[in-house]
């Protein structure tokens, strides 16, 4: 017999929707999903086992029927028209106060529209961003909700038992008003992009350069994974080099094309750091990298019209220790671009940002969960003005000691042909930021001797022309 007050209701039964409404009745809610396939309605109620616990229904007057109010009703579908579309659809049904959450990766200015446009209709409307995969849906993602804080507090208990835990803290905070959620989750996608595109680098440069094998990648991921590197993407990378080809023998990564696609996260926060003019060369360069892995077709000619270098040699143990040195100072300029994108936007977009919190809220469950965060997480608490985590005491040692790895690698990949664009953007970030002076004082001169378009001087207040001299 149907509940008629389930606590939680999810719009979208895929692998995603699937998993997190299982999560929900595991943690103590009632839940009932809905989509429009039968089949997939089927699998949730056959999955959830005690329908009074977990129903679902393929009728979307069942499912908004069998909702306790206000309703709160999350959306995991694919981002783009269908959220529209699915808006649309449950609006003439729903009654002033229900809450609608969206927890896929929706474009933020999307968001701010759908918000408003509820708002007019009595509806709460909130953009949560959900990270950790299907795995981490069904035991436990972490979530990064922005929207209406009164509304927050309704849907709270649910996502607060639902989220991943750090040392018992769930991931899961109110981030800001309107679009914030999903604007973190952007920049979150962002990172992501930068620290996948750093790891690849590595791993081409020990393969290509240090000749090891896919079990000494095994070994050397994991080790890295005890340490300060100690990340999701480097514990999965880890296991990836020991994953079997169950179609032709060998390992599975050697045989996977080396095309990369996307679904445009990762290009939305590079769009969005230029409109915005915060440098993010480390992710811009993982967005272009994907681009350029799909030119595999002229990639393959171009690798026969050019002779390269042939790597030179080096001793395997010098190369894993730079490596691990490398890699650990790019992840910390990737985290540090991307920290420092969400300052700008927090005052740009009035989302009031804790980036504290957002580091915090990273530390388990996310794909970029990571050992790093919880020292990014202490560097904003001990200083909540900071903007970009570089210029934090606590972080400039572990800078400075490993940057020297990284110029010696980026060096060392040049003269030996092997592409490390996310690592070299990453250092070339790092010593433009640190100089106190650039050659831009040219670029102005030059703007100004064929545009007139003025420039500052160091010495004196102003803004100046000068009638350049042919
Ligand atoms: C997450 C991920 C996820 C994203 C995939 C695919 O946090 O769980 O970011 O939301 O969809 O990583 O992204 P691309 O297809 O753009 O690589």
């Amino acid at each position: 017999m149907q509940h008629t007050t389930y606590d939680f209701g999810l719009v979208g039964l895929g692998v995603m929707g699937r998993n997190f409404i299982l999560n929900v009745a595991d943690n103590g809610f009632t839940a009932f999903g809905h989509d429009l396939d039968e089949e997939k309605v089927q699998a949730l109620r056959e999955e959830g086992g005690d329908t009074a616990r977990v129903d679902a229904s393929a009728d979307r007057k069942a499912f908004i029927n069998a909702l306790a109010r206000p309703r709160k009703i999350m959306l995991l579908v694919p981002a783009g028209k269908i959220v529209d579309g699915v808006i649309e659809s449950l609006l003439p049904l729903l009654d002033k106060g229900d809450i609608i959450i969206d927890g896929g990766n929706s474009f933020f200015t999307d968001t701010d529209r759908r918000e408003a446009y509820l708002q007019e209709k009595g509806i709460h409307f909130f953009g949560a961003g959900v990270s950790g995969g299907a795995k981490g849906a069904r035991k436990g993602p972490s979530i990064m909700p922005g929207g209406s804080k009164a509304a927050y507090k309704e849907v709270q208990p649910v996502f607060e038992a639902v989220s991943a835990k750090f040392k018992g803290e769930p991931c899961v905070a109110y981030l800001g008003p309107k679009s914030a959620g999903n604007y973190v989750k952007m920049v979150h996608n962002g990172i992501e992009y930068g620290l996948m595109q750093l790891t690849s680098e590595i791993y081409d440069l020990l393969k290509r350069a240090g000749g090891l094998s896919n079990d000494q990648l095994h070994g050397l991921f994991s080790r890295w994974n005890q340490g300060r590197l100690q990340s999701f993407l480097v514990e999965i990378t880890a296991r990836i080099f020991k994953q079997d080809d169950p179609l032709a023998g060998g390992r599975l990564v050697d045989k996977i094309l080396d095309k990369a696609r996307q679904k445009g996260t990762g290009k939305w926060t590079s769009q969005n750091a230029m409109d915005l003019g915060i440098p993010i060369p480390s992710i811009d360069i993982a967005v272009s990298m994907r681009e350029i892995s799909a030119l595999k077709e002229q990639r393959v000619l171009a690798s026969k019209a050019y002779t390269r270098p042939t790597p030179e040699p080096i001793a395997v143990e010098a190369l894993e220790t730079l490596s691990e040195s490398a890699l650990f100072f790019s992840f910390m300029i990737t985290y540090a671009q991307g920290m420092h994108q969400l300052a700008d936007a927090s005052r740009e977009y009035g989302y009031d940002l804790d980036l504290g919190t957002i580091a915090k809220i990273w530390r388990a469950g996310c794909i970029i969960r990571a050992a790093l965060l919880e020292d990014i997480t202490k560097a904003y608490r001990a200083d909540e003005g900071l903007e970009n985590f570089l210029l934090s005491p606590a972080f400039i040692p572990k800078i400075q000691e490993s940057q020297e790895a990284a110029r010696s690698l980026v060096a060392y990949a040049a003269k030996s042909g092997v592409p490390l664009p996310a690592l070299s953007n990453s250092l070339t970030y790092f010593d433009a930021f640190t100089s106190d002076r650039l050659p831009l004082n040219l670029i102005q001169a030059q703007r100004d001797h064929f545009g007139s378009h003025t420039y500052e001087r160091t010495d004196r207040e102003g803004i100046f022309h000068t009638e350049w001299d042919e």
